[in-house]
């Protein structure tokens, strides 16, 4: 393990001012969220619409990494310059999504584990020679009657680590991503204890399988109220909860935490990232790496027109600022206009 390596990509990732473009969807999630809008998904429209970030001025100056899907990595921009390359021409580190999907976890209806252990040894060290630096492995933790259970943390925790200790392995930074999901019903109080039992597992198996805390990068949900509860946390509870419930359980040797979106608003996601950045005393970098917050105004924006390509890079330059001002604290719901 080359650990100068991974502790220089892992801070690279969470530079001050920068964040991580999700544009890892599978085939399955990028297609259902083209169709609401009525575009085609066919190989090269997934191209075109991914090109458009990565050509984006706004991606250059505040997009530290972005995390690809299989098809991306082996793609190329218009003027033929593999992705990887054109990203990095461009001072932005290529990640790759490597985990195959969450599947039923047998014995425990309604819970999921990640899959994709099997061979990654030898994708990992495909994806270091394609450009790959930095890779992504999403474990999802549901919140419902009698769960989440003991065994489905446990075991979801387990294969984080396992896939930490190989990308560490193959000199790639991995990303660590438990995400408690945001559907239902539940109150924030829920979340966070849900939250907080899950970091605590996630922590104690990556401290067993021997990984490096400082070369890697933590994505978590923010500790929040469900979709449907009807008391909506505020901005200032929804910051103060997240970062205490991080504070007990993630580790300051851990460079950076890059949040994800989850189904927040745009202008949610932003504030709560923002009311985070403003406290005092943080000792690891806040930052996003979000998908859906990036790209929905953009998506809508280009609607799988060429003639459209501009206003949907213009969209996505606006929401980069924004979370790039709330990376800082400096975000103001005015800027919005
Ligand atoms: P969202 O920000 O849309 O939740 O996506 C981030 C991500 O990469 C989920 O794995």
């Amino acid at each position: 393990m080359d650990s100068i390596a991974l502790r220089k990509i892992a801070r690279t990732m969470v530079a001050p001012g920068k964040g991580i473009l999700a544009a890892d969807e599978s085939h399955g999630t990028i297609t259902k969220r083209f169709q609401a809008l009525g575009i085609e998904s066919s190989e090269e429209s997934r191209r075109r619409y991914r090109e458009m970030f990565f050509s984006s001025s706004a991606c250059a100056e505040h997009i530290s990494g972005v995390i690809l899907y299989d098809e991306t990595i082996r793609q190329s921009a218009t003027d033929g310059t593999p992705f990887p390359q054109y990203l990095k021409d461009r001072g932005i580190l290529p990640g790759i999504k490597v985990d195959t999907g969450a599947k039923e976890l047998a014995g425990h209806p309604g819970e999921k584990i990640t899959e994709g252990l099997d061979g990654l040894r030898e994708r990992l060290a495909e994806y270091y020679e394609l450009g790959g630096r930095f890779a992504k492995w999403r474990a999802v933790i549901t919140i419902g009657d009698g769960i989440p259970s003991r065994g489905c943390i446990e075991a979801n925790a387990h294969g984080l680590a396992r896939y930490a200790a190989l990308c560490q392995e193959a000199g790639i930074v991995p990303i660590v991503e438990p995400e408690v999901l945001m559907d239902g019903r539940h109150t924030i109080d829920r979340c966070q204890e849900v939250t907080d039992a899950t970091l605590e597992e996630v922590f104690s198996q990556l401290h067993h399988q021997r990984v490096l805390l400082e070369g890697v990068v933590l994505k978590p949900n923010m500790v929040i109220s469900a979709t449907d509860c009807p008391q909506q946390a505020s901005v200032e509870e929804v910051a103060t909860r997240t970062v205490e419930t991080l504070r007990r359980f993630v580790p300051a040797a851990v460079p950076g935490i890059a949040f994800l979106s989850g189904g927040q608003s745009d202008r949610a996601a932003t504030a709560h990232l923002d009311a985070m950045n403003r406290m005092d005393d943080l000792p690891w970098q806040l930052t996003f790496s979000y998908g859906r917050a990036l790209q929905a105004a953009a998506m809508k924006a280009w609607g799988g027109k060429e003639e459209s390509l501009a206003a949907g890079a213009e969209a996505f330059s606006h929401r980069a600022r924004m979370n790039s001002s709330a990376r800082s604290g400096r975000y103001e719901s005015s800027m919005e206009k």
